[in-house]
């Protein structure tokens, strides 16, 4: 796979129709000298006038559906979809990036690499092949002038990239993936000897190793083609080459952590479920909940 040639072609798709006027916005920004909190708020503060302010809010909205977050840019609240900081809490105390080579594949708009740089990696890099995320990215990081590198590429472009990770985090992907025992050998193969995988995906209960494979949507989610069980998640894990796979936590998704705001388009977890019984999903699967774990090369 010649990853040189795939990176060139995937840098066209911020040409596309949808996404070049957003690109034209980045270049409008202001350059400012800005001050960078770290927290469950990724917080950009600058002295800016009224009409910076204004331009800065415009650009950002006009990025919507926001996913993950939330943002604050210089007085502009963006309030996304998921509170990201859920997910990014719970892992944290497992973490020890400090001087680590690290991956985040399906990073989104990088929300978890901008509070991963309170530990000081020694590199990060997301993986996402979504030009609008990767340009929510841009946005973003125009401000917080990071070392962070963000790459158009998917998993399945992992092993042949040419570099290995320390710690790769792959988070809400697996259950996307049409092949998950071999995207699970992708990640394996992206770290080097030693290294560590943190890894969510939903999952349902049960003691047999078998996965749901849901019809056309799960939650309203048409892509979702296996929910295993966590018997079933361990089995795939050792066919793709880990030992041991701890478990970190499992929670369900709740109605603080996806909602509706202004600054996605459309629905969001409340109409995801059966009203009369929101244990189970509009399909009446299983309500989505997740396993978070950890393995190692
Ligand atoms: C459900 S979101 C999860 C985002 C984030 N990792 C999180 O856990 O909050 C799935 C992400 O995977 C990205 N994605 C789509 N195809 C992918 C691929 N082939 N490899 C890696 N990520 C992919 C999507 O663009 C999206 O940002």
């Amino acid at each position: 796979m010649d990853i040189a040639k795939i990176k060139i072609e995937r840098q066209k798709w911020l040409e596309w129709k949808n996404i070049a006027p957003l690109r034209q916005m980045l270049e409008s920004l202001p350059t400012i000298e800005c001050e960078v909190e770290l927290g469950d708020v990724v917080r950009i503060v600058a002295d800016v006038d009224d009409e910076q302010r204004e331009k800065i809010a415009q650009i950002a909205w006009a990025m919507r559906p926001w996913r993950k977050g939330p943002f604050e840019v210089l007085g502009t609240y963006i309030d996304s979809e998921w509170r990201s900081f859920v997910k990014y809490n719970l892992l944290k105390p497992h973490l020890d990036l400090e001087g680590k080579d690290v991956a985040d594949i399906g990073c989104n708009n990088g929300y978890y690499m901008f509070r991963m740089l309170e530990q000081n990696p020694k590199s990060l890099i997301g993986f996402d092949p979504s030009p609008l995320f990767r340009t929510q990215f841009d946005f973003i990081d125009h401000f917080v002038k990071s070392q962070i590198h963000y790459e158009l590429l998917g998993v399945e472009h992992l092993p042949y990239y040419g570099k290995k990770f320390d710690v790769i985090f792959c988070l809400g992907v697996l259950y996307h993936r049409s092949d998950p025992i071999a995207t699970l050998k992708w990640l394996r193969q992206g770290l080097k000897d030693g290294g560590e995988l943190f890894l969510d995906t939903f999952y349902i209960e049960g003691d047999e190793p078998v996965a749901l494979c849901p019809g056309k949507t799960y939650s309203k989610i048409s892509n979702v083609h296996f929910v295993p069980t966590i018997p079933a998640l361990q089995n795939w894990s050792s066919k793709a080459g880990f030992g041991s796979m701890e478990i970190l936590a499992k929670k369900p998704t709740t109605s603080f952590e996806q909602r509706k705001t202004e600054w996605i388009l459309g629905e969001s977890l409340k109409d995801f479920l059966d009203p009369d019984d929101p244990s189970k999903t509009i399909e009446g699967y299983e309500a989505p909940k997740r396993v978070y774990v950890r393995l190692r090369r």
